[in-house]
């Protein structure tokens, strides 16, 4: 059975300052079938669903939608309020009423099957702040469904979602579409796109490139292909002496409950490993691991000959530095100078100096520091006054002054420009050049190729594969983390 349009987007442009979000895009939403809609992070996918579904307005383009199409959307940053009960959640803006009073038996009896149906077990008087993510997550999809929508928008509901979740969405929305509802579908999981969706649209720097092509007409390299482009392929080559010494990071069978099953890797000293894979793939838990900031179950590790770390401090004791992706929470005291924060570590007595130095010794060696990253900025300023880039040259800076022999970074370039992108690189080049094993996390492809000699693949919390040298690619790596992520057919 087929249904006509439910809307239709055309030449959609979107400009925030002087990005483009979108350039030109357009999507084609029919009843009954699920599109996906993919693309790397900034494609513009999210600005596209808020232009759809009203809550954004185009520069350009035009969007034609069925009369009375009521339009639901889950959004990527949930949008529940924590301390209100999922019943009041679920019934935000006409909640049922009887005799001018909250229904509250007429709200349950509309919200158990819904809630029965995506096998959300939760007490409806429950606050929503207590639920666990993925239950949060499902109440989010319950009050979307609940308004009974003729087109549901999922901006990537999955993420939070376990499996058999996951399996319980698709069942549901096959229901949906059985009726002639439209299901617009972002996600980064493309084996999860095979499964549940009709149609795929790619996007591509706030372009189409792949418009609503039938599932049965592509494949999971076609579509890495489409979202990235005609990118180079050229793997990036380079010869770096690995110190034939114990390694300074070695984890072995290490199991952290519901994160990561049986890993095992070690990081020798003057090698750059890499970890990767999609979100909630475990390669992030397997970085705080080694920054003492996971709790192990099972399994052995052994963190610059200290063994297993309790704490970050304990970490850094070991000789760990820890470059977060947080910078705003973690990295920076943002109302202090410049020689304050990059001295702090060793200052604090955590370095591996042990004792603490004057304060003319301080800002001398600060100044060295900044002088040796190019530092638009002396030691003597506030760090909020410079420009984003530069505040991650003084994060950086803080742990090079601590000589760390294990470098931990978690996205260390994210939000900065291309020429402190490239000094960045230089100066983890350096350091592995100086001995330091480098253990790196990016949800930039490109800079895991550009900067590791290889990088380990995660799928579901267990290393699926690893690449290096000539195989190095962003293509291959793309490929490789979306390797089992599809679930085995249940029943
Ligand atoms: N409110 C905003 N202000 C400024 N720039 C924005 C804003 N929202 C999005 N952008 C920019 O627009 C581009 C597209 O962003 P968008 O959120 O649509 O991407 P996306 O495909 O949803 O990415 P992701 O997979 O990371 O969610 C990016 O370059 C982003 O930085
Ligand atoms: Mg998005």
């Amino acid at each position: 059975m087929t249904y006509g349009d439910i809307l239709v987007a055309q030449g959609l442009v979107k400009s925030y300052g002087g990005v483009r979000a979108l350039d030109g895009a357009g999507i084609r939403l029919r009843g009954g079938e699920v599109h996906a809609l993919v693309g790397e992070n900034g494609a513009g996918k999210s600005t596209l669903v808020r232009i759809l579904s009203g809550a954004l307005t185009a520069d350009e383009g035009v969007v034609r939608s069925a009369a009375d199409t009521r339009i639901a959307t889950v959004s990527q940053e949930l949008s529940l309020f924590p301390d209100l009960t999922v019943r009041e959640n679920l019934f935000p803006n006409r909640p049922p009423r009887r005799l001018g009073l909250l229904d509250r038996g007429a709200m349950d009896r509309a919200a158990r099957p819904v809630l029965a149906e995506l096998g959300l077990d939760a007490d409806l008087g429950t606050e929503v702040g207590e639920l666990p993510l993925a239950d949060q997550q499902l109440t989010e999809i319950a009050r979307a469904l609940l308004r009974t929508p003729r087109l549901l928008i999922l901006d990537e509901p999955t993420s939070a979602l376990p499996a058999a979740a996951v399996d319980r969405l698709e069942r549901v929305l096959r229901t949906l579409t059985g009726r002639g509802i439209a299901v617009l579908y972002v996600t980064h999981f493309l084996e999860e796109v095979m499964r549940f969706a009709e149609r795929v649209t790619v996007l591509r720097d706030g372009r189409v490139a792949l418009p609503g092509v039938r599932r049965a007409e592509v494949d999971v390299p076609e579509l890495v292909t489409a979202m990235l482009g005609g990118r180079p392929e050229q793997p990036v080559r380079r010869t770096r002496a690995v110190v034939d010494l114990p390694p300074p990071v070695v984890l072995s069978g290490v199991s952290v409950p519901g994160r990561l099953a049986d890993v095992t890797f070690t990081v020798r000293s003057g090698e750059v490993v890499g970890v990767a894979g999609l979100q909630g793939a475990g390669h992030l838990n397997a970085l705080e691991v080694v920054c003492g900031r996971t709790a192990i179950s099972a399994g052995r590790v052994d963190v610059g000959g200290r063994g297993l770390p309790r704490s970050l401090r304990d970490a850094i004791r070991a000789g760990v530095a820890f470059v977060p992706s947080d910078r705003k929470r973690y990295g920076l005291m943002t109302d202090r100078t410049v020689w304050e924060n990059t001295t702090a570590v060793s200052w604090l007595g955590l370095g591996r100096g042990g004792f603490a130095p004057s304060r003319a010794e301080l800002v001398c060696r600060a100044t060295d520091l900044t002088e040796r990253l190019r530092l638009r900025g002396g030691p003597y300023d506030v760090v909020a006054r410079l420009s984003g880039g530069n505040q991650q040259k003084v994060v950086f800076a803080k742990w090079l002054a601590t000589e760390p022999r294990i470098v931990v970074l978690d996205d260390p370039t994210r939000g900065v420009d291309v020429g402190v992108r490239a000094e960045m690189h230089r100066i983890v080049g350096e350091l592995a050049a100086g001995g330091a094993a480098v253990l790196i996390a990016s949800t930039d492809l490109a800079e895991l190729t550009e900067v590791c000699d290889r990088v380990l693949v995660f799928v579901r919390g267990r290393i699926t594969g690893e690449v290096s040298g000539g195989r190095l690619t962003e293509r291959v790596l793309a490929v490789a983390m979306q390797r089992g992520v599809s679930n085995p057919p249940s029943g």
